[in-house]
């Protein structure tokens, strides 16, 4: 693995082995600490939008192993506008020993890797957020083991985190189901690539407009937020179209019985996710949450090859 920049760029043997590296690490953790794997390492983090989980989950994977993590805000870095991003990358590979990069536009995190020398982590784009799928996949294998034909149902925007989730799902033979209100469906380049993948593992994939009929038999719902960084300017559009698409008590009642509720936060409670669901006992958000140290600890660990 050069770079972690989509999880459709692995095969699903390497998307089962990072999962089964966090799982090590994981227990690890809890177990007395990790060892000090990525001493004199240092994670160079590129940050061009807000961020609670992906900043401090990559901060504190780096500390719990040894290493070190350096935040470069917005304003600091200009990303192609104080500054080339060939030039960037350029520079920053004499400094620090990987990159994550969390950017507006996926073909600026593209260009870091191709001019960078050192392995750049994809921190979230308008495309995908594949950091975010591995933690998802991660929380689901330990809700349901590694059983294939799971039925993962993502409820709202087809956004860059449900591009991870289906890719995930293409991986690890899940079947994958959209539920999203016209003009608001996954991009057909992401559809594309996982329906290739999905070719080899047998995940099969539906697209719906009905909420209700997605989520029968869902092992897994999914949701996030109606109007991500970046969209803001549509957010009162976006108000108005994705009520229907609220993953609420009545919806949650109508999947499998034992159905986990997911969302990458932050959530915007009571719009496309009640409280009740929030915080009822199918929500798995926090663990979820969690799992993205883990998850990062083993995409570090393998671009850096300490695991
Ligand atoms: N889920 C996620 O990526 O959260 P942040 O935007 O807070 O990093
Ligand atoms: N889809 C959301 C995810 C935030 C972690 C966004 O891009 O804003």
């Amino acid at each position: 693995m050069e770079h972690f920049l989509a999880i459709s760029d692995l095969t699903p043997d390497e998307t089962q082995d990072l999962l089964d590296v966090a799982v090590k690490l994981k227990k690890q953790h809890f177990e007395g600490g990790n060892g000090p794997q990525f001493a004199g390492k240092v994670l160079g983090m590129i940050f061009q939008k807000p961020s609670l989980r992906t900043r401090v989950s990559f901060d504190m994977a780096m500390r719990h192993m040894g290493g070190d993590a350096l935040y470069l805000s917005p304003n600091e870095i200009g990303l192609g506008k104080r500054e080339a991003i060939s030039d960037i990358a350029r520079v920053l590979s004499g400094y620090v020993q990987v990159l994550m990069a969390r950017v507006f536009d996926h073909a600026h995190v593209l260009e870091l890797a191709k001019w960078s020398s050192i392995p750049v982590i994809n921190g979230l784009s308008d495309y995908n957020h594949p950091c975010q799928g591995m933690a998802d996949a991660l929380t689901i294998q330990e809700k349901f083991g590694k059983a294939k034909g799971l039925n993962v149902t993502f409820v709202g925007d087809g956004n860059n985190v449900a591009v991870s989730l289906m890719h995930a799902s293409a991986q690890l033979g899940w079947n994958f189901t959209l539920a999203s209100p016209e003009g608001y469906d996954l991009t057909p380049k992401a559809v594309e690539v996982a329906e290739k993948i999905a070719a080899k593992t047998g995940s099969q994939f539906k697209y719906l407009r009905d909420p209700h009929e997605a989520v029968k038999g869902a092992h897994v719902i999914y949701t996030d937020t109606w109007t991500s960084m970046g969209q803001e300017e549509e957010t009162a559009k976006r108000e108005k179209v994705f009520p229907p698409f609220q993953v609420n008590a009545q919806l949650v009642s109508e999947a499998d019985k034992d159905v986990i509720v997911m969302h990458c936060l932050p959530a915007h409670r009571n719009h496309e996710l009640t409280d009740e669901v929030a915080d009822g006992p199918h929500s798995v958000i926090f663990p979820q949450a969690h799992n993205r140290l883990h998850a990062q600890k083993a995409i570090l660990a393998r671009l850096l090859g300490a695991a």
